[in-house]
């Protein structure tokens, strides 16, 4: 039985980067190929603005044409309670709704401040209540924001709290810009874990200074048992400059197992899928 999760990103975090389009058969042959290896959560879709993410604007098709294997919930991304409506028209089992820690981030990522994007994710969480679709919040810029600098706890702690508080499973907590050290995640998480336990709150670390690894074992020791991870370590955002990849899936699989956790994935299927992923990173599918 696995005793860490890795909740797979790539499909939606890895690609929504890509500056070439890439075909929906391609993003369904990979999110085909990871839903054999074994995830129980794989991020497959985004109904943001088209304007604002084109690689995204072909989620429902996507959402359409994968194949759906028992056990796996197919999530996607919501903005606002008309991403939420597109997300489930497209059948998507979960929903993620995203905020920031930081003003600068939440302003160049959805055009407002943090306390407005929290009042307009209060409609979405109700309507998923009503429609009995689990949620999931991001915290984005959880130590540090591309424009506002060091991100102290307390802002990460308020905004927790708020997704909380409108019902979020789970929360994941995002250094955007993979510049996180584990000494600094141990404070953040000191802080959010007052007000979410840690078996509600996931890691999602971007790998930019190379120490995504370091910061999983700060979480692990601090109880988080699930972190988001792009195969092939896709992705970054396209509104957080200079920011990278998530830590690579295979490369936090191997890890864990190092380490004597189990993730139950399949190694194989998980470097096939590594290995498709790369191919359309560089446009070679
Ligand atoms: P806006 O420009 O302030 O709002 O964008 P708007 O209401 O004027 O909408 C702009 C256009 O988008 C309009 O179309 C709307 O109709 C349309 P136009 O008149 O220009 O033709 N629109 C939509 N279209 C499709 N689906 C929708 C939707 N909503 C509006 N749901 C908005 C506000 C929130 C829409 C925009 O800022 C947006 O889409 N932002 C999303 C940005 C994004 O997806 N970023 C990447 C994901 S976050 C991330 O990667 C971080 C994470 O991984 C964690 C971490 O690493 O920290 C989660
Ligand atoms: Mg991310």
């Amino acid at each position: 039985m696995p005793n860490v999760e890795i909740f797979e990103v790539g499909p939606r975090d890895g690609l929504q980067n890509e500056k070439h389009l890439i075909p929906v058969s391609d993003k369904v042959a990979l999110v085909n190929c990871l839903s054999g290896a074994g995830f129980r959560r794989i991020e497959v879709a985004s109904f943001v603005s088209p304007r604002w993410v084109p690689q995204m604007a072909d989620s429902a098709d996507v959402l359409a044409q994968i194949t759906r294997t028992d056990g796996v919930r197919y999530a996607a991304l919501v903005p606002n309670l008309r991403g939420f409506e597109a997300a489930v028209n497209a059948r998507a089992d979960e929903v993620a709704i995203f905020a920031s820690a930081s003003e600068g981030f939440s302003r160049a990522n959805l055009n407002c401040s943090v306390s407005e994007s929290l009042e307009r994710f209060v409609p979405v969480a109700d309507a998923a209540r009503l429609a009995g679709i689990p949620v999931r919040g991001y915290v984005s810029c959880v130590t540090d924001c591309p424009f506002d600098g060091a991100v102290v706890p307390d802002d990460v702690v308020r905004v927790v709290a708020a997704l909380r508080d409108m019902g979020c499973y789970e929360i994941s907590l995002g250094d955007t810009l993979g510049r996180a050290t584990p000494e600094r995640i141990a404070a953040m998480l000191g802080a959010v874990s007052q007000e979410m336990p840690a078996d509600r709150l996931a890691g999602h670390y971007h790998d930019t200074g190379g120490r995504a690894l370091e910061n999983i074992d700060a979480s692990l020791e601090f109880g988080l048992r699930v972190f988001d991870a792009a195969v092939g370590g896709l992705g970054g955002c396209p509104y957080a400059p200079g920011a990278s990849g998530n830590a690579a899936t295979e490369s936090v699989h191997a890890w864990l197992l190092a380490r004597g956790w189990q993730t139950g994935l399949d190694h194989d299927v998980l470097n096939a899928a590594a290995q498709m992923a790369q191919a359309m990173r560089k446009g070679n599918t």
